[in-house]
């Protein structure tokens, strides 16, 4: 049995999806602060608690014979984590730590790890591998840096099994009901912007990069999620010991602007001009994974293009605001 720590929030109501289609059995731990139980289907049980909370932990890995940890739960808002750093080290750390401890004391070694391309900061290499350097550059991205460590802490020391996945961009939703509600990335913003009747907004175009706009690593969420199944079912006949760092990107740089034209396009609002503003500080010219090594590792790669990606969050986006 693996518990989805966040199962409710969007990343983690689509890996139940695919942890459930992939024939496991799941029970969902979240707090719902953020989560929503109307994305988790019937016949998987929720336990409503906190990380930090030990008590409620034990309870439910006795209650559900639980065998394994997908740890998804997490505060992932990079601006919110300079504002509040020391909230992001309680949630993000302290929870991890909660989390472990309480594995460790009833036998559960397999945890999968959310992680996040924001452990690598500013990266001046073209593909980025999971050797180039770490430089996190906000509290948001030294909690999941930290978080990284204490994996492969707890599997030198206590023999967990430990897989950290480092998400690159994520968008788009298997269905409109498991979608991301929140605005905080450039495929939402742009969404809202057009429902409000404005332009959209491209942050800087004197990078140097071929546009000039900044160039990412763009995933569909089914992909991330198909992702942490291929690492789980690796995990469970993985040696004592075993800490796998994998990047889960497409290895395909799309910059603003390109991504802009093309939700116009797919919106139908080919009419629309975005406007171009002053760099947003902190925003790296370039981040684009190397997706070698979980090919490699898990004989994994992603599926889903950047149409169904920008197609499947529009359907998303249009059922939160009809
Ligand atoms: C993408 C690009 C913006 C809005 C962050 C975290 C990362 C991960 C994903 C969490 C940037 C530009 C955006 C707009 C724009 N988070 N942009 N106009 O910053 O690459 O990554 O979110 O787990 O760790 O760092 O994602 O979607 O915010 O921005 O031009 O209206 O789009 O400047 O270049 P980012 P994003």
């Amino acid at each position: 049995m693996w518990m989805i720590t966040g199962g409710a929030g969007f990343i983690g109501a689509h890996v139940v999806r695919a942890m459930t289609e992939g024939g496991r059995r799941v029970v969902v731990y979240d707090d719902l602060s953020t989560g929503d139980r109307d994305r988790l289907p019937e016949n998987v049980p929720l336990v409503v608690g906190s990380v930090l909370d030990r008590g409620r932990l034990d309870q439910a890995f006795r209650e559900h014979g639980v065998t394994g940890v997908v740890h998804v739960a997490g505060k992932k808002r990079v601006a919110e984590s300079v504002e509040r750093p020391l909230h992001y080290y309680r949630e993000n750390v302290t929870g991890m730590a909660t989390l472990l401890e309480a594995m460790a004391d009833h036998g559960v070694d397999r945890m999968v790890f959310s992680s996040s391309a924001a452990v690598y900061g500013m990266p001046d290499v073209d593909l980025v591998t999971e050797d180039t350097p770490c430089r996190p550059m906000s509290p948001y991205g030294e909690t999941k840096l930290v978080g990284e460590w204490m994996v492969g802490a707890a599997a030198r020391a206590h023999g967990l099994r430990g897989a950290c996945l480092r998400y690159f961009n994520v968008a788009g939703a298997a269905s409109p009901r498991l979608s991301d509600s929140g605005v905080f990335n450039l495929i939402p913003m742009i969404f809202e912007r057009l429902d409000a009747g404005e332009a959209p907004r491209v942050f800087g175009d004197d990078y140097a990069t071929p546009d000039g706009t900044c160039v990412r690593d763009y995933i569909h969420v089914r992909d991330i999620a198909s992702a942490h199944l291929a690492a789980a079912v690796r995990l469970e006949d993985a040696s004592a010991g075993t800490a796998l760092t994998l990047n889960i990107g497409r290895g395909q740089g799309v910059s603003v602007r390109e991504m802009v034209d093309r939700v116009l396009r797919v919106t139908g609002h080919e009419d629309v001009r975005p406007v171009v503003r002053d760099r947003r500080a902190g925003d790296p010219a370039r981040v684009v994974a190397s997706a070698d090594r979980i090919r490699r590792e898990l004989d994994w790669t992603a599926r889903h293009d950047l149409d169904e990606m920008i197609e499947s969050a529009w359907r998303g986006w249009r059922h939160r605001h009809p």
